[in-house]
């Protein structure tokens, strides 16, 4: 619990989102902290006349029997393996939305390599730095972008454009802002000074590479298992689905222009047990973001925990899943026969933050333990 007394200074990044440092009196102790509002992002009614119509449909039509081509981007790289896959239209199979390829292990491996190497210097941002990126990513898919990743929404993934607005606009900016607000917060949270000491708590992201496995048909939650441990301080391979490829590269790319560097975020489209394997055999892997079926993410559960001898760390796995059945007929790409989406409503931030190290500035080689 936190009051303010006086505000200080007060940033603004865009109309919605200011950071503010105020002076506050704190339960815990007094501490220097920052607020930040945001608020829930409009859902646009594309009426008639209105601009937001105009702007959808000029992107529809720019999207109308193109082909994009997409990569495996490692770092700065791109990658073309000769595992070459399509997106196919769900309403139109033979407009090829997207041409892709799959990730193999040896690409896999190296996108892990290079991603333990990039994490410390990550790590070690301010978590404000790291939110800036995210702030700016919801502002660009709420403006300038939200009609391409719409577009991409609709056409690759069947939505109506009611559906496509409340995934791929709304919940997408939604999970970004109040994440970034929320990890920004967390950092509030500080243990009582002593008599004759200052205690400071440090919150890390978690020592290896966090694999996110993103759902068939949610442009939201694929941008938010990747971004979102990213954010709290992590290195991230993301495995997009098959189905959902071209709205999630846009994600991805909109993150990298808007300052997430590269390696941060490795965008790795792949089959599911090579991903899987490749991850689980790494000694490296420190969480698994999931959403998707029960069956696959047992599978990984499993996996982990017959390897867990090899790991450096415990291995946090988060996954939403549901046991209902689906039939998908209308996309002869997706074979799963069970498919069920449920994330949870919390904010799981803490779950991938590794042990925060309690420092107190009488010990120095207690501060140089847990800064490295
Ligand atoms: C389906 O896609 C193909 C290839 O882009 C295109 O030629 C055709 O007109 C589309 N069919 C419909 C009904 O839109
Ligand atoms: C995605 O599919 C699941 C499983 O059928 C369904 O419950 C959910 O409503 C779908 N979500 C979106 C955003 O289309
Ligand atoms: C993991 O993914 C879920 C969505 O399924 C998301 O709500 C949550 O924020 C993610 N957790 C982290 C730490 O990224």
């Amino acid at each position: 619990m936190c009051v303010c007394v006086s505000v200080s200074v007060c940033v603004c990044v865009s109309v919605c989102v200011c950071v503010c440092v105020c002076v506050c009196v704190c339960r815990f102790k007094t501490f220097p902290c920052a607020a930040v509002e945001v608020k829930n992002e409009p859902i646009l009614s594309f009426k008639e006349g209105s601009h937001e119509r105009v702007e959808l449909l000029k992107a529809l039509a720019s999207l109308k029997g193109r082909t994009e081509e997409i990569p495996c981007v490692v770092g700065d790289e791109h990658v073309w393996t000769k595992d070459i896959r399509y997106q196919l239209s769900p309403f139109n199979h033979s407009h090829k939305v997207a041409k892709f390829c799959y990730a193999d292990k040896e690409l896999i491996n190296k996108a892990i390599a290079a991603s333990v190497a990039a994490r410390k210097e990550w790590d070690l941002k301010p978590v404000e730095d790291r939110a800036q990126i995210i702030f700016k990513a919801a502002d660009v898919i709420s403006g300038p972008r939200r009609a391409e990743i719409l577009a991409k929404t609709m056409i690759g993934q069947g939505k109506t454009v009611v559906q496509a607005e409340i995934d791929a606009a709304a919940e997408l900016i939604d999970f970004f802002r109040f994440n970034a607000k929320h990890a920004i917060e967390l950092q509030r949270q500080q243990p009582l000074d002593a008599e004759g000491s200052t205690n400071t708590l440090l919150y890390r992201g978690l020592e290896g590479f966090v694999a996110a496995v993103a759902p068939f048909n949610f442009t939201a939650i694929g941008g938010n298992l990747a971004g979102t441990p990213a954010l709290m301080g992590n290195v991230v391979l993301w495995k997009p689905s098959d189905t959902a490829m071209s709205a999630s590269y846009s994600v991805y790319k909109i993150l990298r222009e808007c300052g997430m560097p590269p390696n941060i975020i490795q965008f790795l489209p792949a089959d599911g047990p090579v991903f899987g394997d490749a991850v689980t055999a790494s000694e490296h892997l420190a969480g698994i973001n999931f959403t998707g079926s029960m069956p696959t993410f047992k599978r990984l559960w499993k996996q982990v925990a017959q390897n867990l001898d090899i790991y450096r760390t415990f291995p946090r796995l988060a996954g939403g899943q549901e046991r209902s059945s689906l039939s998908l007929s209308s996309s002869p790409s997706v074979k799963l026969g069970q498919m069920g989406i449920l994330y949870p409503p919390l904010l799981l931030c803490c779950l991938f933050l590794s042990k925060a190290g309690v420092v107190n500035t009488q010990s120095s080689s207690a501060t140089k333990r847990f800064t490295h």
